[in-house]
């Protein structure tokens, strides 16, 4: 699918480290190698290498790789396409916008607090103006919004989605929480799919607490590495048991058919 948007870099300043310690490394390195000492000359080739690799990884997976695993995740979620969706921690509208794509009667929304140190360039009007350029503005909403507290009723929709937000909360206690809200606003039989880097398994465990069920956890590849498969992206996906007492349905979103 052609993207028409501009969707910025997660986590800027971690990929501009990364290249910026690759090529001082390099520099020292083709330095000592001109000043005929051979030992720091290939350490610091190692560096080069190690550093710009992991840039060169974190780059393809902020401008590519997400774009085409979220294609295959959604895809295996088999929309009918008359859902209500949420994206928590939407940013620029990456998700949001593949998402609102398979909706041709439904409606995504998007909360997010706007932080340009998660991604660059972070903010409501970019992120409608994503919308607008991928054709799907009439389909989504956003809302300027904390996670661990979202201004949405219980019950409200019937998927909840997340690409590397969660995890941007501090502790794992406030995580929980934000999985917690997530939970609440599903339907009774929604769903819900998160992608992130850390503390997947704390998501899982906060789920099966709360009577999820269909829990799963899975790594979902090179293509979503953040520079290296130790901060590689893990999806938990879960459903919100048909009877759960105390959810019945909300309608939220306007002009869903
Ligand atoms: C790395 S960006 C990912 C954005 C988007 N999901 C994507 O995949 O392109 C993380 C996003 O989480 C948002 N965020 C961080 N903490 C949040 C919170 N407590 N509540 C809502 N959004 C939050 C940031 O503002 C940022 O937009």
């Amino acid at each position: 699918m052609e993207r028409r948007g501009n969707y910025g870099y997660d986590a800027p300043y971690a990929l501009v480290a990364f290249a910026a310690v690759g090529t001082a490394s390099l520099a020292v390195s083709l330095v000592s190698w001109w000043n005929d000492s051979g030992r720091p000359a290939a350490m610091f080739a190692f560096y080069a290498v190690f550093f710009l690799a992991n840039a060169a990884s974190f780059f393809h997976t902020t401008t590519r790789g997400k774009f085409l695993v979220w294609e295959e995740i959604l895809d295996g979620l088999r929309l009918r396409g008359d859902e209500q969706v949420l994206d928590m921690g939407c940013g620029r509208g990456a998700v949001l916008t593949a998402v609102a794509r398979r909706l041709r009667a439904g409606r995504a929304a998007g909360v997010d607090l706007w932080s340009k140190l998660d991604q660059s360039g972070n903010s409501s009007e970019v992120t409608l103006r994503n919308a607008s350029l991928e054709g799907v503005g009439d389909r989504i909403e956003i809302h300027t919004g904390d996670m661990r507290a979202l201004p949405f009723p219980e019950g409200a929709f019937d998927l909840v989605v997340s690409s590397l937000a969660i995890h941007n909360i501090s502790s794992n206690a406030d995580r929980a929480k934000a999985i917690a809200e997530a939970f609440r606003v599903l339907k009774p039989g929604g769903r819900l799919a998160i992608a992130d880097i850390r503390a997947t398994a704390v998501y899982a465990r906060t789920l099966l607490g709360l009577g999820a069920t269909r829990i799963a956890r899975r790594g979902l590849g090179w293509r979503f590495w953040y520079g290296n498969p130790f901060a590689g992206t893990t999806l938990v996906t879960a459903s919100k048991p048909e009877a759960t007492r105390g959810t019945g349905p909300a309608r939220f979103l306007g002009g869903a058919a």
